[in-house]
């Protein structure tokens, strides 16, 4: 059982394909989608958008988060995330990008494919002891 409803996943799934199409993946060939739901209630999409110098790459959940936080600003809370590929593949989020959904929302589900289809894991199963900046650290 989630925060997020199943008429709200299937929005977050939807959105996530729908910007699968705009991927810039001429390097992997492998496009992502992804879609977030923030606790203001509003859905933002982000696609994989690779470089040339092939480290540069930004992953689909980083630039959903990026659109976000530049609409909602630095308040931002993440209540759910989808995040799809257009092979249909088993795909997780990759560490960068757990480390980066943390910051935003620890509690959030991540809806993600895995080996029998649609899968859902809290941000904090996918980053046990995720990194905070705290007083002291
Ligand atoms: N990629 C994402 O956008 N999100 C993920 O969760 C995994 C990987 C992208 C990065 C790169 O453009 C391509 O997939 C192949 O690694």
């Amino acid at each position: 059982m989630s925060g997020v409803s199943d008429g709200e996943r299937e929005v977050l799934l939807g959105l996530a394909r729908d910007v699968l199409g705009k991927a810039y993946a001429r390097y992997s060939g492998f496009r992502v989608g992804a879609a977030i739901l923030t606790e203001a209630g509003n859905f933002f999409v982000g696609c994989n958008v690779e470089n040339a110098s092939y480290g540069l790459t930004i992953c689909a959940e980083r630039a959903a988060i990026c659109a976000g936080v530049a609409v909602e600003g630095e308040g931002l809370r993440l209540r759910g995330v989808a995040v799809v590929n257009e092979r249909g593949v088993a795909c997780s989020p990759c560490g960068a990008c757990r480390q980066v959904l943390f910051e935003f929302g620890k509690d959030a589900v991540v809806f993600f494919l895995g080996k029998d289809g649609v899968e859902e894991r809290l941000v904090s199963e996918f980053l046990p002891a995720g990194f905070e900046l705290r007083d002291g650290c």
